[in-house]
């Protein structure tokens, strides 16, 4: 049976509500076409809204079809398979999705790493940041992924804020349009948000949960408030820096002695590479030693490092403190 009509067949079936019986064919396709890009696409996809204890058993019944033991052995066939196919970008990004949602975190950075190209010397210039974000900012909050992310980002965050409540001086560096407000300002004594976009900014003034808007390169303005703040925060914005060297020296700068640095950083398995989202658009990942490295370098010390989902991707979640 054409490949094509197998898959109607199993959305036939899942539009029907007969997930059990759609999951049949599934697995008796991957049986008769083990190497068909199709069907073992269409396997991955189905994981996308299961839980992570069926998806767990979905994989390993799609493990069991293709004669493999172990998510692992599993995973390095699928990264076989999609190497060649068109759509790798997005075939990778989804494994490393549900890799990551099973916390099976080094096969996730390992499939993700498929799609990073070699990182190139330019940084991406200020410029293009703003005029992305001029064109997308109305719609920001809007979108799933944003909302989602920001709501894992400030669950892992929860562990910076505990003691007393409005005592911190946080700084949200490349603040948005302050989906991170609602979470720091219970703790906040200040809450200082920095952006280089004039629109992200004017969105993240309508919250009225800022004290202080600041328009700039974060690493600059960071740079000019010396031993200032308990708490630095960063989401989603390191992964323009080429160099994270400035960004933690100026992090140094403005903590005060024990302070808390927590920001998430796409990974890459050695060293750092780039990836060129879905629009087009680059983005710099690191691996987990080299940012323990400069991290060390500039004398912060690791709470913690948790790989989680942001914008959808894997993301480590880094805390650390200030010596
Ligand atoms: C993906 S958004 C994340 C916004 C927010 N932190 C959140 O989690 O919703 C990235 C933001 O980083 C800002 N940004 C990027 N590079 C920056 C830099 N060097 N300094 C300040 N802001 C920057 C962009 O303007 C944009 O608002």
């Amino acid at each position: 049976m054409p490949h094509r009509i197998i898959i109607d067949q199993i959305n036939t079936l899942l539009g029907n509500n007969r997930p059990n019986e759609a999951l049949t064919v599934v697995y008796q396709a991957i049986l008769d076409h083990p190497h068909s890009l199709e069907i073992n696409t269409n396997a991955l996809y189905l994981t996308l809204n299961m839980p992570p204890a069926l998806c767990a058993q979905h994989l390993a019944q799609v493990s069991a079809c293709h004669h493999v033991v172990g998510l692992e052995t599993l995973t390095d066939k699928l990264i076989t398979l999609f190497s060649s196919h068109p759509e790798r970008y997005e075939l990778f990004a989804t494994l490393g999705n549900i890799l990551c949602r099973l916390e099976s975190a080094d096969l996730a950075i390992k499939s993700f790493d498929q799609v990073l190209i070699a990182a190139g010397s330019a940084d991406i210039a200020a410029k293009a940041i703003v005029g992305e974000y001029q064109a997308t900012a109305a719609s920001y909050d809007g979108v799933d992924a944003h909302q989602a992310s920001g709501q894992n980002f400030v669950t892992l965050l929860a562990e910076c804020l505990q003691g007393p409540r409005h005592r911190l001086n946080i700084v949200d560096a490349a603040c948005g349009s302050g989906l991170a407000g609602p979470a720091l300002r219970p703790w906040a004594a200040s809450l200082t948000g920095l952006d280089l976009s004039p629109t992200m900014l004017a969105m993240a003034d309508q919250t009225g949960l800022y004290d202080r808007l600041v328009e700039g390169d974060m690493t600059d303005t960071l740079n000019a408030m010396p031993e200032s703040a308990d708490l630095l925060i960063c989401a989603g914005a390191t992964c323009y820096l080429r160099d994270l060297a400035p960004f933690l020296a100026a992090a140094r700068t403005w903590l005060k002695p024990g302070g808390q640095l927590f920001f998430a950083d796409f990974p890459a398995l050695d060293g750092m590479g780039v990836k060129e989202t879905i629009g087009g658009t680059f983005r710099y990942c690191r691996s987990a030693a080299l940012t323990r490295e400069m991290a060390a370098a500039h004398g912060f010390s690791e709470l913690n490092g948790i790989l989680e989902l942001s914008f959808t991707l894997p993301a480590f979640h880094w805390h650390f403190r200030k010596e």
